[in-house]
């Protein structure tokens, strides 16, 4: 647990409120648009609340789930949380489970960590870092039952198609991190972002696909339906799910 908060820092202009950013180290292509975002008095005093019972800091390095958690239990880490609705009612509803969420966003983190610390959460953690250095320096090998990834930024352009977070070389990244038999769960609102994740899963070594026909698959109970998802049911959109099982 971290009870640093150092990404917090007063606005200098000496109006008030304060500067607060994710942790991350330099990289040369994101997933995410960099925003140092500015919260109110009353958002910090969540975070100087709530930070030390569920923050966790990229810059401690390796986590030990069972320490953390205080028990042995199955690990579901979850990429880009968003507001964190869905991960805070998939935790209330899977008690038998310890859930770690990474996001970048710091109002998304400062809401999850709110609304969990005044509902008594327990099994739930939150990074509020890139995904891509917690995965590289904080999460054991073979540690994690499943991994979900919903509804992640589509970056519609083609020239910005580069940036998006599932690529080979991530899904590459995430597979050691996951026990054998855990599930690599993804979905998206987005067809052509779906087309390209069942193209680089279903060519990815150690995984396998487990929808039948090696295509998408039912939305499983566990999943509620995110607001983002609502939004996208609203425009019309469709959805799909694609779970993969990391079979060495
Ligand atoms: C389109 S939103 C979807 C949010 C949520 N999963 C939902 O379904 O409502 C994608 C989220 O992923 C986060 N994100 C993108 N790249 C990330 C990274 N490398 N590490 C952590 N979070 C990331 C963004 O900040 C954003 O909140």
């Amino acid at each position: 647990m971290s009870d640093s908060l150092d990404f917090i820092a007063p606005v200098e202009n000496g109006e008030e409120g304060f500067l607060i950013k994710p942790e991350f180290k330099p990289k040369s292509i994101r997933s995410f648009v960099i925003r140092a975002g500015r919260i109110t008095v009353g958002q910090k005093a969540a975070f100087d609340t709530w930070w030390p019972s569920y923050g966790l800091s990229l810059y401690n390095g390796a986590i030990d789930p069972q320490v953390i958690f205080g028990r042995a239990a199955p690990l579901v880490l979850e990429i880009g949380f968003g507001m964190g609705d869905s991960l805070l009612e998939m935790a209330k509803n899977e008690p038998d489970k310890d859930f770690i969420g990474i996001e970048v966003h710091p109002p998304g983190v400062g809401k999850l960590i709110n609304t969990a610390g005044k509902e008594g959460v327990k099994n739930l953690r939150v990074y509020m870092a890139d995904a891509m250095d917690v995965l590289e320096d904080c999460i054991p090998d073979a540690s994690i039952d499943r991994l979900q990834l919903y509804f992640p930024d589509p970056w519609h352009k083609k020239k910005h198609n580069k940036r998006r977070i599932l690529q080979p070389a991530f899904v590459q990244k995430l597979r050691p991190k996951l026990k054998s038999g855990g599930v690599f769960h993804m979905a998206t609102d987005w067809q052509a972002y779906a087309e390209h994740m069942l193209e680089v899963m279903n060519v990815a070594e150690n995984y396998a696909n487990l929808s039948p026909e090696n295509g998408y698959s039912a939305r499983p109970e566990y999943r509620p339906i995110t607001k983002f998802e609502k939004r996208g049911e609203r425009l019309g959109h469709g959805v799909w799910d694609l779970l993969f099982q990391h079979r060495p």
